[in-house]
C-alpha cells in the first residue's frame, strides 16, 4: 500500500488538465450493456473504480479494451447476470448493472453494497423504482434478485413497462438506473424530482445516441418512450467537475494561482461561487478556469444540495480551506449527514473544527501544521492532502487507494503545479 508525502508551503501554480469524469464513466460503461456490441467511450480516467468496473462488466461476459483513455466495450459476448460480491463491496456504483441487466435480460442478480465509511446509503429507491417499472425485487444470501421475465420463447428483454415515478429524494444512482431500465420497458414512463447532475444528463444524452427515445433531459421531469432495442454508441466521458474544482481549492489553499483546463466551466458554477466568497479571484477563458489567490481566504458558510447546488463531493475539500480561513464558516451536509471523517483528521493538522450532527463549525487557524493522517473515503483524503499542500512541515496521508479511486495521476498532477509531493509504499 502506498501513501503520499507532502512537503507543505508552497503555492501551488500552473496549468493542469482535468481528466474525464469518475461518476459520469461509471454509468456510462454500465449502460453499454443495454445494446450488444461494440461501443466506444473516449476520456475513461484510468482509476481504481473504473478498473473496478471493467472487472463486473468482464464478470457478466463483455469484452474490453482500454487504450490510453480509449475504452472498447463489446457487450455481445454477455451472458451472466450476476455482479458478485467481491466487486460490488468494492464499488457501491456496481449497483448501476441492475438496470440494464433487468431490462435486457429480464433478471440480474446483484450483490447488495452494504454500508459506506460514512454511513448506511441505501439502495432502496434502486428497487423501489425496478419495482415500479414491474420487476420484482426478492433479496437472496445478500443478493439483489431481480426479475421481469421475457415472453415465452424469447432469450432476451424483460417483461418492464412504463411507469410514473415520483423520487421522494434526488438520487443520482437511482435516476440512472430508472432511466436504463426505462429505455427497454414497454409504453411511457414519466419520472418526476430526477437527478439533473450533469453525469446524468450525460447518460440520457448517450443512450438518446443508442437509440432512446427521452424527455425532459436536464431538466427533473423526465419522459421516457421505451424502444424494442438500442444500438451501440460512441461517447467522450465529460470532464470531472470534482477533481477540476478540487485542483482549485489547490490554489486557494496555498494561496497560489492555478489553472485547470479541458473542464466545463458552468458545471462548476456553485464550487467557483464558493471560492469567490472566500476571497479568490475567478476567470474563465472558454474552457479554462484560473484561480488567484487574494491572500488568506475569508470563512464562508456553506451547505451542500443537489446538482445545481454545492456538491457534497466538494464539501471535505472546502473544510480544509475554511480551516485557514479568517473566521468562522459553518459547513452543512444535507446529503449525506455523516460524511465528516476528515474533520477529527484535519484537527490533527491544527484545524479547530466542531461537528455536530451535520453541521461542522470551523474557526480558522493561520496555520496548518503537518501530520501524518489518513482518511475513510475518497473526499476526506482529498481534504487532507489540500490541508497538507498548505501545512508547515510533511504531512504523509496514508491509505491513498481512496485517492486513486477517484483522482487520476494525482501525484503527477501536483507536481505540475509545483507541490513537492512523492508517492512510497507505506
Ligand atoms: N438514497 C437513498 N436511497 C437510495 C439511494 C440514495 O436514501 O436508494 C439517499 C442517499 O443516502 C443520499 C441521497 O439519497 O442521502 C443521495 O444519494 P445518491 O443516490 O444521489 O448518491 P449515489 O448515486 O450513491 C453519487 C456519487 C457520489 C455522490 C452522490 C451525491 C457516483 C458513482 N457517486 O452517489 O459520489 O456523493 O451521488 O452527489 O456517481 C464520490 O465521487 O466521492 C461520491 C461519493
Amino acid at each position: 500500500m502506498d501513501c503520499l508525502v507532502l512537503q507543505g508551503g508552497r503555492p501551488l501554480s500552473g496549468s493542469v488538465e482535468v481528466s474525464g469524469a469518475k461518476n459520469a464513466a461509471l454509468p456510462l460503461m454500465a449502460a453499454t450493456l443495454l445494446a450488444p456490441g461494440e461501443h466506444v467511450i473516449t476520456r475513461v480516467p484510468r482509476l481504481a473504480d473504473t478498473q473496478t468496473m471493467v472487472r463486473v462488466l468482464e464478470a457478466l461476459g463483455a469484452k474490453i479494451h482500454w487504450d490510453a483513455t480509449t475504452m472498447r466495450i463489446d457487450t455481445s459476448t454477455c451472458s451472466s447476470v450476476e455482479a458478485p460480491y467481491d466487486l460490488v463491496k468494492t464499488m457501491r456504483a456496481s449497483v448501476y448493472v441492475l438496470g440494464p441487466l433487468l431490462a435486457r435480460f429480464g433478471r440480474a442478480r446483484v450483490s447488495l453494497p452494504g454500508g459506506c465509511a460514512w454511513g448506511p446509503r441505501p439502495v432502496d429507491l434502486h428497487l423501489k423504482s425496478m419495482e415500479a417499472l414491474g420487476a420484482t425485487i426478492e433479496i437472496d444470501e445478500g443478493y439483489i434478485v431481480a426479475t421481469a421475465p421475457p415472453a415465452v420463447g424469447a432469450t432476451q428483454g424483460s417483461s418492464l413497462r412504463g411507469t410514473r415515478f415520483t423520487f421522494p429524494i434526488s438520487s443520482v444512482g437511482a435516476t440512472g438506473n430508472l432511466l436504463m431500465a426505462a429505455v427497454l420497458a414497454r409504453g411511457i414512463s414519466v419520472v418526476e424530482n430526477a437527478a439533473i447532475e450533469p453525469e446524468i444528463t450525460q447518460l440520457a444524452e448517450y443512450l438518446v445516441v443508442m437509440g432512446a427515445n427521452i424527455e425532459g433531459i436536464g431538466t427533473t421531469r423526465l419522459e421516457i418512450e421505451g424502444v424494442d432495442t438500442l444500438s451501440p454508441a460512441r461517447v467522450e466521458v465529460i470532464p470531472d467537475r470534482i477533481e477540476a474544482a478540487t485542483y482549485l481549492v489547490g490554489g486557494a489553499i496555498t494561496l497560489g494561482d492555478v489553472t485547470i483546463t479541458r473542464c466545463q466551466p458552468g458545471h462548476l458554477a456553485a464550487s467557483l461561487g464558493a471560492l469567490e466568497a472566500m476571497g479568490s479571484k475567478i476567470t474563465i477563458n472558454g474552457l479554462a478556469i484560473t484561480l488567484q489567490s487574494g491572500g488568506r481566504p475569508r470563512a464562508a458558510d456553506i451547505a451542500t444540495a443537489v446538482y445545481p447546488g454545492f456538491a457534497t463531493d466538494m464539501q471535505a475539500q472546502m473544510m480544509a480551506l475554511a480551516a485557514i480561513a479568517d473566521g468562522v464558516s459553518v459547513i452543512t451536509d444535507t446529503i449525506y449527514h455523516d460524511r465528516f471523517s476528515h474533520a477529527p483528521e484535519l484537527a490533527r493538522m491544527g484545524a479547530d473544527i466542531r461537528v455536530v450532527d451535520n453541521v461542522a463549525t470551523v474557526h480558522g487557524r493561520t496555520r496548518l501544521k503537518g501530520a501524518p493522517v489518513m482518511a475513510t473515503d475518497l473526499r476526506a483524503s482529498a481534504a487532507l492532502v489540500l490541508a497538507g499542500l498548505a501545512a508547515e512541515g510533511e504531512t504523509v496521508v496514508s491509505r491513498i487507494y481512496h485517492l486513486d479511486r477517484g483522482y487520476e495521476n494525482l501525484a503527477a498532477k501536483l507536481a505540475t503545479l509545483g507541490a513537492r509531493v512523492e508517492r512510497r509504499p507505506e
